[in-house]
């Protein structure tokens, strides 16, 4: 089984609205319409659960109704971090999952994710535990340590954007999760970092510049203008 697990508990402080960037409306849809889209168009994505704060569990429903999104088997309640929102997100599925199970975990707020880099994923996790999807950059880029001045320029071929989805066995990523709650350790900002952590080799995948995460304003523009 492969399941897509949407993460879409955050508040969206960074972007300052009253309500959390991935319900805006766009087109007439919720941002989160288009990401889940996604995951449902796709032939090899089984099931579909999603993470969201209490306050919105309801708001999601009614979207699931609405637009037939029908992959989608559970909607969980989020927690204060990134990581507890997919923790439990993690458990839901724990709860149906079997042995040699997929997941691909995704912010709910890069609603531009494509085919292929679901595909691309997918293909990964036949030969690999850990996957995330990287995008490299064309800009030159510089280390400055006062944030005033160049201290150096980096390696360009060296340095990868982190996206998501990041992609991993079912079992493997749940243990690290587990153990990180276990631990305390709970503001890893994505699930590569915690792959990584534990000394864990992660596979990189080709995301590109489309699949963005709405984070500030500029970048709802953007994807006003795309849509
Ligand atoms: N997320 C989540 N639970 C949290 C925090 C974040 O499910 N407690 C989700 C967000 O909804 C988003 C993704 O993780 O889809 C990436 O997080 P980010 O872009 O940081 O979104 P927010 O945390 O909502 O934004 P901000 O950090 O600006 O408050
Ligand atoms: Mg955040």
């Amino acid at each position: 089984m492969i399941f897509a697990l949407i993460v879409a508990a955050g508040k969206g402080l960074r972007f300052g609205e009253e309500i959390p960037k991935q319900f805006l409306m766009c087109k007439n849809r919720p941002i989160l319409y288009y990401t889940i889209k996604a995951f449902e168009d796709n032939k090899n994505i089984d099931q579909i659960i999603i993470v969201a704060s209490p306050d919105y569990i309801d708001l999601v429903k009614s979207y699931i109704n609405k637009y037939e999104l029908r992959k989608v088997t559970k909607i969980v309640e989020g927690g204060s971090t990134r990581q507890l929102s997919v923790f439990n997100g993690l458990k839901a599925i724990k709860e149906i999952s079997s042995k040699g199970d997929k997941v691909l975990i995704h912010d709910g707020a890069r609603p531009l994710i494509s085919q292929n880099i679901i595909e691309d994923n997918i293909l990964a996790l036949a030969s690999h535990s850990f996957v995330c999807t990287v995008r490299s950059d064309a800009d030159t880029t510089y280390l400055s340590k006062d944030q005033k001045s160049i201290d150096s320029i980096l390696n360009r071929e060296e340095l990868f954007l982190a996206q998501t989805p990041q992609s991993f066995d079912f079992d493997e990523i749940y243990k690290l999760h587990f153990d990180a709650f276990k631990n305390n350790d709970i503001n890893n900002t994505d699930d590569a970092s915690l792959a990584l952590k534990n000394n864990k080799k992660v596979f990189l995948v080709e995301g590109n510049k489309y699949n963005f995460k709405i984070t500030k304003k500029e970048d709802f523009h953007l994807f006003e203008l795309l849509i």
